[in-house]
C-alpha cells in the first residue's frame, strides 16, 4: 500500500546511455524504454524533430534537410546539446506525466569515461529534470544484470560488447579488480565489413548494410552450415558513373573481414587476465566468462574466446538488456545508493 502510493509521487529511473540504444527503467515499472539513440535535427533552424527511432527513420530522408545524429559516439557524449535533448526527452516519456517529485536517476558510463565525461552525463541528466543523479560503471551494471554474484568473496568476469565499446571487467567484492575499455565493438565490426566490401567486391555500402550483414551471416567461428546473403550496394567500378549492383556474399569471407576487431576483443580480454592477481584468475576459470551487450550475439563468438583463453565463455541472460536491468537491480536500494557520495561512481573502488 505505503509502495504504491510512493510509485505515484516520486519514481527511480535506470539509464543505459549507450551509442547504439538507450533503454530506460523505471522503479515499479521494470524497462519502460528501448529505443536507438538518434536525434533527427532541423539543419536550418537547428531545432529537434524527432528522437529515438523516429529519429533513425529519418535517417534516409536527406532531402528534407533533416539531420540525424548520434550524440554518443565510442560509449561517451560527443554532442553535449544534442545528448541533453535526447535524455530529457527519453526521461519525459519515461517518468510519465503524474508524479510529483521529479525521479532520482542512476545512469550507466563506460568505464574509461574521464572527469570531465563524467560533469557532462550528471549535467545532461540534471537539465533534463533529474532531481539527483549517480553513475555506475557499464559493465558492473552489465554483471549485476547478468545476475552474477558481485558481492561476493569471489571474482567473476564480464565482456560487455556493445556499439561503441567492450568493456571487459574482473568484478570481486562490489567492485571492479581490473578491466579494459576497448573502442573495438559492434561499430568497428561495421566499418571492417565495409572496408571489406571496397576492397574484395568493389561495392559501396552503408553502415545499415554493414550491420545486417554483421546480424544475418556474420561470425567468429567457423559455422557448420556456410550462410549466404544478397546484398545491394554502389558499384565502384567507373568512377563517375556508379551503379547499383547486387553481390551475394557468404558467412566465410566475412568471418574474415571481421577476424580483425574480433581479435582485438579477444586480445583485450586476455590482457585483462593477464593483468589479475593469481588467485582471482584461477578462480575465473571454475567461473566462467559472461557475455553481454549486443555485440555478444554475433555466432561463434564465446566458443572462439573458450579456446582461446581456456576458460568457459557463455552468453548472459538478455544480453541486450543486462546495464539497464543491472541499474534496476541496483535501484532496489535506492537508499543506500543516493546516500553516496555525489562523486561516487557505483562499482569503481578507486573513486568511492
Ligand atoms: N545478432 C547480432 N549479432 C551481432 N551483432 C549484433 C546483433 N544484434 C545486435 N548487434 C550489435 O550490437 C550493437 C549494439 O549493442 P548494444 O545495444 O549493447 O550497444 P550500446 O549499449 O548501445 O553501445 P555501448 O555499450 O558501446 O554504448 C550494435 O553494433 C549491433 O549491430
Ligand atoms: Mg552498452
Amino acid at each position: 500500500m505505503f509502495e504504491g502510493i510512493k510509485n505515484l509521487l516520486v519514481n527511480d529511473i535506470g539509464i543505459d546511455l549507450g551509442t547504439m540504444n538507450t533503454l530506460v527503467w523505471v522503479s515499479g515499472q521494470g524497462v519502460v524504454l528501448d529505443e536507438p539513440s538518434y536525434v533527427a535535427i532541423n539543419a536550418d533552424t537547428g531545432k529537434v524533430r524527432a528522437v529515438g527511432s523516429e529519429a533513425k527513420r529519418m535517417m534516409a530522408m536527406t532531402a528534407e534537410r533533416i539531420k540525424v545524429i548520434r550524440p554518443v559516439r565510442d560509449g561517451v557524449i560527443a554532442n553535449a546539446e544534442v545528448s541533453d535533448e535526447m535524455l530529457r526527452s527519453f526521461i519525459r516519456r519515461a517518468s510519465g506525466h503524474y508524479k510529483i517529485m521529479k525521479p532520482r536517476v542512476l545512469i550507466a558510463v563506460p568505464s574509461g569515461i574521464t572527469e570531465v565525461g563524467i560533469r557532462t552525463v550528471k549535467e545532461s541528466a540534471l537539465s533534463a529534470g533529474a532531481r539527483a543523479v549517480r553513475l555506475v560503471e557499464e559493465p558492473f551494471a552489465s554483471a549485476v544484470g547478468a545476475d552474477l554474484p558481485v558481492e561476493e568473496p569471489d571474482s567473476n568476469m564480464i565482456v560487455d560488447i556493445g556499439g561503441g565499446t567492450t568493456e571487459v571487467a574482473v568484478i570481486s567484492l562490489g567492485c571492479i579488480v581490473t578491466g579494459i575499455s576497448d573502442i573495438n565493438g559492434g561499430d568497428a565490426m561495421d566499418d571492417a565489413i565495409i572496408a571489406f566490401m571496397q576492397k574484395e567486391h568493389k561495392l559501396l555500402i552503408g553502415p545499415r548494410t554493414a550491420e545486417q550483414i554483421k546480424i544475418q551471416i556474420g561470425s567468429a567461428y567457423p559455422l557448420p552450415e556456410p550462410l549466404t546473403l544478397e546484398i545491394k550496394g554502389l558499384d565502384m567500378g567507373n568512377a563517375g558513373d556508379r551503379l547499383p549492383r547486387a553481390v551475394t556474399v557468404n558467412s566465410d569471407e566475412i568471418r574474415e573481414a571481421l577476424a580483425t576487431p574480433v581479435n582485438k576483443i579477444v586480445r583485450a580480454i586476455r590482457k585483462t587476465i593477464d593483468s589479475c592477481p593469481p588467485e582471482i584468475a584461477g578462480r575465473l576459470v571454475d567461473n566462467g566468462i559472461t557475455l553481454a551487450g549486443g555485440g555478444s550475439l554475433l555466432r561463434g563468438l564465446s566458443q572462439l574466446i573458450t579456446e582461446n583463453t581456456g576458460i568457459p565463455t557463455r552468453l548472459g541472460k538478455e544480453p541486450l538488456r543486462s546495464v539497464v536491468n543491472g541499474t534496476g537491480k541496483l535501484l532496489q536500494n535506492a537508499r543506500a545508493l543516493f546516500g553516496q557520495p555525489q562523486n561516487s561512481l557505483i562499482g569503481n573502488g578507486n573513486r568511492e
